[in-house]
């Protein structure tokens, strides 16, 4: 049966990982998957995790299973974190809270739930988008439309675009929306935009399904998350995924939250068992130590003020980075404006190359990046900066 087997492309993120692995140029430089590094290019634990691991290897009873839900403390704080603490949605009992196998166990599993609600229903989602976000969400059944979102040439947002595209959106339909730091683009909505698309959603009745991979990393965790909870007060319906990847770190634990926000306690107790039933034929229950980690920090004042500190040096060091890269390629002789990159969030720009050029900085400099030019600016440090732009200098001076 096998034999007719044809091969599938790697996704291009993860190809792009396993090449920077095995190239051995000693200045290669990786900015391609989206992992945060220090200045030494390293991607280490972070201490509130360290320390937070050291208590549970101490504290922990029981490795018997848990729950499809997971953890109740990790998704009470999850909660709390993306909501804020005195959120209306949480105090009305409107929302449902499942620990998942990272943000694409979140994302999955609430498309999982969103096509079992209706076999009609469509979900947008923005062009560009996370190139794993379509088979996440079409690999549950469910059909894909495109809105415009980022326009290359003027390195922003398409905002009417956007509005008038989703205008075709009929009553029913699921709208994915990146909460924060936009991947791949790093252009966010600022919150005018936000009230906008809201009333667009209430006035349509589609249902927001907001992706936060990157709470913390943009302008702040409360900033990061003004869309989500001004969208969990307005919309009566809607769904998030979130991930601690990255603001925890927690890359290969798969640690990451669903929620569903209901219009009445009932209506959203009944979705969540809904969810729990499909959890339980995909994966059964989510796994536990990345969660056991950030409930034992977020539920300690002196683990979570040491967090929250490390994620705001993560943030400062990202924008820092942002700038001196804007800074060295206008002191070289680089044509072009590329203060965009300033104005952007989060790990992700695109640096608005040809796919060619892209290819060049790869073979001829080491250079790793999605072909797209979608950089992790995290990737870059004050040793490889100098190095990488005279490289970009070269591949932008060839014809
Ligand atoms: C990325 O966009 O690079 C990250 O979200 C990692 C991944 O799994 O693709």
């Amino acid at each position: 049966m096998f034999e007719v087997l044809k091969p599938i492309p790697q996704d291009p993120i993860l190809a792009m990982m396993a090449s920077y692995r095995e190239d051995t140029h000693p200045q290669k430089i990786d900015l391609g998957i989206g992992v945060y590094k220090n200045d030494l290019g390293d991607t280490p634990i972070m201490q509130a995790v360290q320390q937070a691991e050291a208590r549970l290897l101490q504290s922990e009873t029981t490795k018997s299973y848990t729950a499809p839900a997971g953890s109740p403390l990790f998704n009470l704080r999850s909660a709390q974190l993306v909501f804020g603490t005195e959120h209306p949605a949480l105090n009305d009992g409107r929302v449902i809270s499942a620990q998942t196998p990272g943000g694409c166990g979140a994302l999955r599993m609430g498309a999982e739930f969103l096509r079992g609600c209706s076999s009609e229903s469509r979900v947008w989602v923005s062009t560009p988008t996370w190139a794993n976000h379509i088979p996440l969400l079409g690999g549950a059944g469910l059909d894909i439309v495109e809105y415009p979102y980022y326009d290359y040439s003027n390195k922003s947002i398409q905002f009417d675009a956007m509005l008038q595209a989703l205008e075709g959106a009929k009553q029913g339909d699921f709208v994915l929306i990146h909460g924060c730091c936009h991947n791949p683009s790093g252009a966010d909505l600022n919150r005018e935009q936000w009230d906008a698309v809201a009333d667009l959603l209430e006035r349509k009745g589609l249902i927001p399904f907001v992706d936060m991979a990157y709470q913390g990393l943009g302008s702040g965790l409360d900033d990061d998350a003004y869309g989500v909870r001004m969208l969990a007060a307005r919309m009566p319906e809607m769904l998030v995924a979130t991930s601690c990847s990255k603001n925890f770190g927690l890359y290969r634990e798969r640690t990451g939250t669903l929620f569903i926000v209901g219009e009445t306690p009932e209506q959203t107790s009944n979705a969540g068992s809904q969810l729990f039933s499909k959890i339980r034929s995909h994966y059964s229950m989510p796994p536990s130590h990345g969660a056991a980690i950030v409930e034992t920090i977020l539920s300690d004042d002196e683990l979570s003020t040491l967090w929250q500190d490390e994620l705001s040096l993560m943030r400062h060091r990202i924008q820092g980075l942002r700038q001196s890269l804007v800074t060295k390629i206008t002191a070289s002789d680089i044509q072009g404006d590329f203060s965009f990159i300033e104005q952007q969030f989060g790990m992700f720009s695109f640096l608005g190359i040809t796919p060619q050029q892209v290819e060049q900085l790869r073979t001829e400099h080491s250079i790793y990046m999605i072909n797209s030019s979608r950089m992790n600016v995290a990737g870059l440090n004050d040793q490889c900066m100098d190095y990488f732009v005279a490289a970009l200098g070269e591949v932008l001076k060839t014809p």
